[in-house]
């Protein structure tokens, strides 16, 4: 094992830059973007060069941002147009680009957000047919020390097949099934209301390639997201489960995996293409978590 995948937060993410400076956040995936004000103007060379380094080490991360829900909206859109969550109870009223993660209440006793939400390995809208390409999210409340997130690299775990098993995956498929989501994670965690007839009806199964090739770096990753896959075509369900199995046991190796310890302030930027995440499940109800994701479609982006 790698223990330096779980460095949380080196002290140097803490200091300060002068300029824009780019660090390696872990041997595994991700980028600090030091030195950058999400609010700015931002010419289209900077915003090339976030894309570039985006696509390559799948995570960028912005500390001590200071952001309107609309200036976040602003900056995302920089990078493709925004999906409007089909849990629209979450997304914001007025700006329903923005989707919220919370486990708060209102005084009323509504919720403020979507509580529990991705508290299981997977990439974001994986369940549509043109899933999308990045996600980026913006912490406001965090509780101190817990309520952190797992970030995987795919691109790192496709690089450490062995050759006869790349061969094997190229050209597989998986069905990907957002009902199944609910069935499993949601609904027994009761943490939400479970999804309506009519958002269901919206996310019938789609069928994903196993192995994906990046646009914009040719890099092959594996297109994985746990949460979220019922079945692999063509193979018999014993036979599915058993790869489905070691998908997982496989991409999650600490080597492929960072941990973000959120402070408040951070916006994370990840490429669902080539990563996968998990929200680890280790706060209470009275330990305030408050995000806002703005999601980034699958199509004309790049
Ligand atoms: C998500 O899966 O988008 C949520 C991740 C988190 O809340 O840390």
């Amino acid at each position: 094992m790698a223990s330096e995948s779980f460095s949380v937060n080196a002290p140097e993410f803490n200091q300060t830059c002068s300029e824009l400076t780019l660090r390696p956040v872990s041997p595994a995936i991700g980028i600090e973007v030091c030195g950058f004000d999400i609010r700015g103007e931002h010419e289209s060379s900077l915003i090339d060069t976030l894309k570039e380094a985006l696509a390559e080490h799948c995570f960028l991360f912005f500390r001590g941002q200071e952001l309107t829900p609309n200036e976040q909206v602003s900056f995302s859109q920089r990078f493709g147009k925004l999906e409007k969550h089909v849990l629209n109870d979450y997304n914001l009223k007025d700006l329903p680009e923005i989707y919220v993660l919370s486990n708060k209440k209102e005084n009323n006793g509504e919720p403020v957000g979507r509580a529990g939400a991705g508290q299981y390995w997977h990439t974001d809208l994986s369940y549509v047919k043109n899933p999308s390409f990045g996600s980026l999210l913006y912490a406001i409340e965090v509780p101190p020390n817990k309520g952190d997130t797992l970030f995987a690299n795919m691109y790192r775990a496709y690089d450490a097949l062995s050759e006869p098993m790349r061969d094997f995956f190229e050209g597989l498929k998986v069905v990907h099934d957002f009902a199944h989501t609910q069935r499993t994670y949601i609904e027994p965690a009761g943490l939400t209301k479970p999804a309506s007839a009519e958002q269901l009806a919206k996310t019938p199964p789609v069928e994903q390639p196993l192995v994906r090739v990046h646009p914009k770096t040719g890099r092959k990753s594996l297109y994985v997201s746990p949460g979220m896959m019922t079945q692999v075509v063509g193979l018999n369900a014993l036979e599915s489960q058993a790869i489905i199995n070691f998908l997982v046991s496989h991409t999650t190796q600490p080597e492929f995996v960072y941990r973000h310890r959120w402070q408040k302030g951070d916006l994370v930027f990840w490429d669902n293409w080539a990563s996968m995440h998990c929200a680890l499940d280790d706060y209470g109800p009275d330990d305030h978590r408050l995000m806002h994701r703005t999601t980034i479609e699958g199509q004309n982006v790049l």
